[in-house]
């Protein structure tokens, strides 16, 4: 049979399973997510709204030594640490693969390569069990992280039929995924409330005005690095570990924020920039002498922090919403935690973050919104390819 080399619809040998499949149930309860967007792979398993399981593999030590992230070394990572977090998701949560109802895996925005191995092992599942997959963007899962809620009522059937797992392969000093009470989500799409999404990570920060579910429209993000970015490379500027992020929030906890006086760029606009912050750490190190650590780490993290404070209250007040929520790496940070909130507080805003554990990248975050938008009535086709640029909005 020649080859098409167009790939379009029909000659794509998935498109014969989908037709075939049984409809789409609607009483879909477990479904299972892969996230291979970057240097973490990770799987996790969602029945209803509670988190049966959530395994992370970091490779952070593995790509450290090279200075960044090594797309060939992280891709083939996944495809070594994949089928084990599968063995052991699987495992902690008591479900045989045959009973999953869906799968779901990060498509896209991330490396191509790695993405690829997340996506067709998920495609792989759904196509041999029959059952729906869905491509999850990355940045909508980080958006929708802040809804998932750790039901903390004091329910025992809960905490007796379903094991807590804290299950992460050479995660280094990294807050497990689950220490205590198996999370829940409450109660889901009336949730997803008109309002403004910060999203800060390692590879992004944007602002997007939610009006519901899927439906997003980018209001601002940043011209150059992104928050995470910034952390990173100041981090490593300063002799500091990878990530950067928590290292330098680690020494600002006993330094002075207001020592150095650091640029807050772009405060007009509604996009951000933060290379001329790191500039600025460059010029200031070689005149600094003594112990400045502690000082210049609080006052780089204070002048982010009021950046995106600042950026986001005023995006709220504009777009007139009464909620802000935020999310990716970066709202692990306590002090853009403590603050955004304070500011929302002052401004009559309401405040949602996702807890920690669910701020950097996971599994739990691609099943839950593939739970949502399922629930939506959304599926995707198993033809959908990863998109390395995939864009939220
Ligand atoms: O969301 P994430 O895990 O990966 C991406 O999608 O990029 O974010 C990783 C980023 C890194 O740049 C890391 O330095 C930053 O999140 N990060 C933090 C903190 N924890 C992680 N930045 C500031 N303070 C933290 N506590
Ligand atoms: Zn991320």
């Amino acid at each position: 049979m020649p080859v098409c080399r167009d790939r379009c619809d029909a000659c794509i040998p998935s498109q014969i399973w989908q037709a075939e499949r049984p409809p789409y149930n609607s009483s879909v309860k477990i479904i299972l997510g892969l996230e291979s967007s970057c240097d973490e792979t990770a799987v996790a398993i969602l029945r209803g709204g509670q988190l049966l399981a959530s395994e992370i593999a970091s490779q952070i030590a593995e790509h450290e030594k090279f200075g960044g992230v090594v797309p060939e070394l992280a891709s083939r990572n996944h495809l070594v640490y994949a089928p084990r977090l599968l063995e052991r998701a699987t495992r902690a949560a008591k479900i045989d693969l045959a009973k999953v109802d869906a799968f779901a895996a990060t498509s896209g925005p991330g490396l191509a390569s790695s993405l690829m191995i997340g996506a067709s092992i998920a495609k792989g599942l759904a196509i041999g069990f029959g059952k729906p997959y869905l491509a999850i963007n990355h940045l909508e899962a980080h958006l929708l992280s802040p809804f998932f809620l750790e039901d903390r009522s004091p329910d025992p059937s809960r905490q007796t039929t379903v094991p807590a797992v804290a299950g992460r392969i050479r995660q280094a000093e990294r807050p497990p995924a689950m220490t205590g009470d198996t999370p829940v989500f409450q109660r889901l799409q009336s949730e997803i409330k008109p309002s403004i999404s910060l999203i800060v990570s390692g590879g992004h920060t944007m602002s997007v005005q939610v009006t519901g579910l899927a439906d997003y429209r980018l209001i601002g993000r940043t011209v150059d690095d992104a928050a995470g970015e910034a952390f990173d490379k100041v981090a490593k500027m300063l002799g500091l570990g990878y990530p950067g992020g928590p290292e330098i929030e680690k020494h600002a906890r006993r330094g002075n924020a207001t020592r150095f006086d650091l640029p807050r760029s772009m405060l007009d606009s509604e996009n951000f920039s933060f290379s001329g912050l790191k500039t600025a750490v460059r010029y200031l190190l070689p005149k600094l002498q003594g112990d400045f650590l502690a000082d210049l780490c609080a006052s780089f993290q204070q002048a982010i922090v009021d950046v995106l404070v600042r950026k986001t209250i005023a995006a709220a007040k504009r777009y007139d919403v009464d909620l802000i929520t935020v999310s990716g790496g970066v709202s692990c940070n306590e002090e853009l935690r403590r603050q955004l909130r304070d500011a929302c507080d002052g401004e009559g805003f309401k405040f949602k973050s996702a807890e920690p554990w669910l701020c950097t990248d996971n599994a739990a975050m691609i099943a839950f919104a593939a739970s949502l938008r399922l629930e939506a009535g959304f599926e995707s086709k198993v033809a959908e390819e990863i998109d390395p640029n995939l864009a939220l909005a």
